[in-house]
């Protein structure tokens, strides 16, 4: 049977006050090659074959579980990681990414039977939030509501100019504890200080209006909760305002940190990362600028 080539890219979600909500596409890729097969399911790295569990696999879990939603009978699959650049559990959409690789190649084994709402409604179903997958399956930024499964998104109009450095560290925060230390429920100003922000962020986005895009990327929905988990957060945004980004923010649940910046980004990757270096844990930063065209099956 003949290789599904699947492209998809890593993903920012929240990006500050849009709390499983908001979410966009990066240049930053992973690629994958699914082939059904007569045996059981083999996992490569860059076909070197790997010794794990293939159950465990995000990849080979979300072809099954898209498979079995429609009684498509099958042995097993060569899956084959030939890219994987997006770092794992750094708040970059990694686990997003093996979710919509998964599903979109269930989708050609199946014939192209899916619409992109359904791909992006069994993706939403197994991640549990849709503000990576929305993003990593249509590109670009993405405003999403999840209601009961139904899955509705808008792309929103983004300034060309606008890009994000990625201030990855060594150490990883899983999406699990970074969700358990949020609380229950929260007071009233602290939601209205998040609808407002994320409103006038997706307005200033779409008027081009840098002025008021740093208050824009505050939140008291998740980040408060998750400073403690990401060591320096308050050092390295304070770096990056004073080196002029417009703004910055916690990517997805971290441990990766955003800066937007729109202009003198080379200037500021090589200020921060002389900044970065001198922290205790290791740091790399990285310069993308938004994907828009979301997963590429090939
Ligand atoms: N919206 C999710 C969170 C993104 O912040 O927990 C995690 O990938």
């Amino acid at each position: 049977m003949s290789k599904i080539k699947v492209k998809i890219p890593a993903t920012t979600a929240n990006m500050g006050p849009g709390f499983d909500t908001l979410g966009m596409a990066l240049k930053l890729y992973n690629e994958i090659e699914v082939e059904e097969t007569y045996t059981e399911t083999e996992i490569y790295n860059d076909n070197v074959k790997s010794s794990d569990d293939y159950k465990d696999n995000l990849i080979y879990k979300s072809i099954i579980n898209a498979l079995d939603r429609f009684h498509y009978k099958y042995n097993g699959f060569k899956i084959n990681v030939i890219k994987c650049d997006i770092p794992m559990s750094r708040g970059l959409g990694s686990s997003a990414a093996c979710i919509v690789g998964g599903v979109s190649a269930a989708n050609v084994i199946m014939g192209n039977r899916l619409t992109i709402e359904e791909i992006i409604s069994i993706a939403t179903d197994i991640e549990g939030h849709p503000d990576n997958v929305v993003p990593a399956v249509v590109g670009g930024m993405v405003v999403s509501i999840n209601e009961d499964g139904m899955v509705n998104y808008s792309k929103i109009s983004m300034p060309g100019q606008l890009k994000f450095a990625a201030m990855i560290p060594e150490f990883e925060v899983s999406t699990e504890l970074s969700r358990k230390v949020l609380p229950e429920f929260y007071k009233k100003q602290d939601c209205i200080f998040n609808i407002s922000r994320a409103t006038m962020l997706v307005s200033s986005l779409y008027n081009e209006d840098f002025n008021s895009l740093r208050m824009c990327f505050d939140d008291k929905i998740h980040q408060p909760y998750r400073n403690k988990l990401i060591n320096n957060l308050d050092s390295i945004f304070a770096k990056s305002k004073e080196l002029g980004s417009v703004g910055e923010f916690i990517s997805g649940s971290g441990s990766t940190l955003m800066a937007v910046l729109n202009k003198d980004e080379d200037n500021f990757v090589n200020k921060m990362g002389e900044f970065l270096n001198q922290l205790d844990d290791r740091w790399k930063i990285i310069l993308l600028k938004p994907d828009m065209e979301g997963v590429k099956v090939m």
